[in-house]
């Protein structure tokens, strides 16, 4: 078990959150308030009732539930509200720069335009910064199993407000999938400046990893614990640098494995990957950052070696180099 004081200094850590979801962090009581101000009408009236939504077998299953709640997202204040609803949390577990993804095709398919939805973000992250003293940016994430022209299009609304972005990523249904089908996207996005992010290795191969690295040029790997399955991949990481950006919680909740003692974290950290921990939707996976970084504690990480992954978070972040070491100093 992990105790009170052991609790609180992780949650002191410096840290970077590199991978979350900020529809992933709509808890369900507030899906119920906005569903109620915005005339949503959704298939559960009672707080109980959603809540029994939760207990995913796999990833479309979360998926499933996880976009029909964004449906209660309608205004730019929902999205500011949102957006600082998470950056309070974040900042009570130590969290002091978080690069934050969001869905824009799922938002314009709900009838929003990307103004309202990037204004409202931002102007949470600029309130987050003031209130909480937390830095962060955005990452425009390509939902997956949507047509590609709908990726070349948000893409192309996005462009003209390049400058309000951190990066692109990917997300939603990996297998079936493959890196490959975006690669012509990630290609528009490093014209328009933007940092490349790619999950892999979540549900999918390890040569997804491969495919993200090179048709996509990946900076980070999203999940990638499958990575381990691979040495030639696993050494790739290592060589290349390239972080992966893992949520413990997350794994388990949508079964990538029973038991976090089966995540390969150990083998692929003693491998020379760097590894980063984060919360991914902790709205729906039971827990924010804090409660990952005790997970592993729980599984037997030492304080030492989760100061060490918290320092690699903010060294895997795109913060310049200055912010960094000001941050790990
Ligand atoms: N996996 C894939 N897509 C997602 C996730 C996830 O954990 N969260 C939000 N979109």
């Amino acid at each position: 078990m992990v105790d009170e004081s052991m609790r609180a200094a992780l949650r002191a850590l410096p840290k970077a959150e590199l991978h979350l979801h900020i529809e992933g962090t709509l808890e369900p009581e507030l899906a119920l308030e906005l569903a109620e101000r915005n005339g949503v009408m959704l298939p559960w009236t009672s707080l109980d009732e959603l809540k029994r939504q939760y207990a995913f077998e796999n990833l479309q299953s979360f998926l499933d539930l996880y976009y029909q709640l964004m449906a209660v997202l309608k205004t730019a204040d929902d999205f500011r509200d949102l957006m600082l609803a998470y950056l309070k949390r974040a900042a009570a577990d130590g969290v002091r720069h978080a690069e934050i993804f969001f869905d824009p095709q799922v938002h314009l398919g709900n009838g929003l335009d990307l103004d309202t939805v990037m204004d409202g973000l931002l102007e949470g992250l600029r309130l987050g910064r003031e209130r909480y003293g937390i830095g962060g940016g955005l990452i425009l994430c390509i939902v997956r199993d949507l047509p590609v022209e709908s990726a070349r299009h948000v893409l192309e609304l996005a462009a003209p407000r390049a400058a309000d972005l951190i990066g692109i990523g990917l997300d939603s249904a990996e297998v079936g999938y493959p890196p490959s089908l975006f690669a012509d996207v990630f290609v528009r996005a490093r014209e328009l400046g933007l940092h490349c992010v790619a999950p892999a290795g979540e549900e999918g191969p390890a040569a997804y990893v491969t495919e993200a690295l090179d048709l996509l040029h990946a900076e980070r790997i999203d999940h990638g614990v499958h990575a381990a399955d691979d040495p030639a991949v696993t050494r790739r990481l290592a060589e290349e640098h390239i972080p992966l950006t893992c949520c413990p919680l997350s794994n388990r909740r949508l079964q990538v494995v029973h038991d976090l003692r089966d995540l390969p974290l150990r083998k692929l950290i003693e491998a020379g990957v760097t590894v980063t921990v984060n919360s991914d939707d902790p709205a729906y996976f039971g827990g924010y950052i804090g409660a990952n970084y005790e997970a592993l504690a729980e599984i037997g990480f030492t304080y030492d070696e989760l100061k060490a992954l918290a320092a690699d978070s903010i060294r895997a972040s795109f913060l310049p180099e200055a912010d960094k070491r000001a941050l790990l100093g």
